[in-house]
């Protein structure tokens, strides 16, 4: 018999892609929470935007809860980690107003926005959060003030209507995981109708995110197809999807597990582009790998467009905990 020859394919993978620091620490809290107090741990909100890990924390013994009044009182003594995307200062006093006991997961360069946003206010400023609205962590970010002290700007005609009591007195800060282009053009925007609005003292959008749009605008155009492992909620995935549209991927799509690939669409391809969002395991770039195997001849390039060594360590508390294999 003979086999059918299958048609070649390059694949070019993004180097860095997948899991940030802040991310990896998110979870490595949540597993050695489990590993010192015990199942359940809770966790508020999806620890971060991927089911897949999601699930994989709920078997270990993590139960997942969008308020903190699910947890039920006989249950008070388990640990509750907040998540990567940081939450509003009410959380954290709520916590303590039931007696429970937290671990907050907040990524550190979420931290660095909320002090920054805290420095504008000290400073007299009203401060403009440039991100998406519900999104948890702009949620999280305007949280950090009192209510009415942050105006949230969301497109480049919100930056054109925007009406301050005060135009000199005004700071800014964004989300971490904003497409690095589409912040420029609101930046500029707003900076020509308020020549006193005063940047943060460091970048909101963190290295995560710009060093994998930087290695997707590398690698797009050409690209017969561009995926992008990542939810349909992570914010950082779905910017991935627009760079990759914007750089001349022919199609570019976010799917979650290789089930999702859509290969009646797809046609005849001969160079995919991969990469994927700061919350999606490698696993999952593998498989969608070993799928496009079964049916291509694969030859894999790997495109390094830059080198990670961030490392965000766990807190104290957890230090002592080893990390062994689950
Ligand atoms: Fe932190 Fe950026 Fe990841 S803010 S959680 S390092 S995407």
């Amino acid at each position: 018999l003979q086999k059918a020859v299958k048609p070649p394919l390059i694949i070019r993978l993004c180097q860095p892609r997948g899991f940030c620091a802040g991310v990896d620490r998110a979870i490595q809290i949540v597993v050695l929470a489990l590993k010192k107090y015990g199942a359940p741990v809770y966790v508020r909100h999806e620890i971060v935007h991927n089911r897949y890990v999601v699930e994989g924390l709920q078997n270990l013994g993590a139960v997942f809860i969008e308020e903190l009044s699910e947890i039920p009182d006989d249950h008070k003594q388990s640990p509750v980690v907040f998540s990567a995307h940081g939450v509003p200062k009410s959380v954290p006093a709520d916590a303590v107003a039931r007696n429970l006991f937290y671990l907050d997961a907040t990524c550190p360069l979420v931290s660095k926005v909320h002090k920054q946003a805290m420095r504008h206010q000290r400073l007299g400023r009203h401060v403009l959060l440039i991100g998406h609205a519900g999104h948890p962590e702009v949620i999280g970010t305007m949280g950090q003030l009192a209510e009415g002290a942050v105006t949230l700007i969301e497109t480049e005609a919100d930056a054109a209507t925007f009406q301050p009591a005060n135009p000199q007195a005004l700071g800014f800060v964004t989300q971490t995981t904003l497409s690095v282009e589409d912040t420029a053009g609101i930046i500029r925007a707003l900076q020509e109708r308020f020549p006193d609005l005063q940047a943060p003292a460091a970048e909101s959008i963190c290295y995560a995110t710009t060093n994998r749009q930087d290695a997707v605008k590398e690698t797009a155009s050409g690209a017969d197809l561009y995926l992008v492992v990542g939810a349909p909620n992570s914010s950082n995935s779905r910017r991935l999807v627009e760079v990759a549209e914007r750089a001349g991927a022919r199609m570019s799509l976010l799917v979650q597990r290789a089930s999702e690939i859509p290969w009646d669409d797809i046609g005849a391809i001969s160079t995919l582009g991969l990469s994927a969002g700061a919350s999606a395991p490698e696993i999952i770039v593998d498989e969608i790998i070993d799928a496009f195997r079964q049916r291509f001849d694969v030859s894999v390039e790997l495109a390094v467009t830059a080198t990670e060594t961030e490392d965000f360590p766990v807190m104290r508390v957890l230090r002592d905990v080893e990390l062994t294999p689950a």
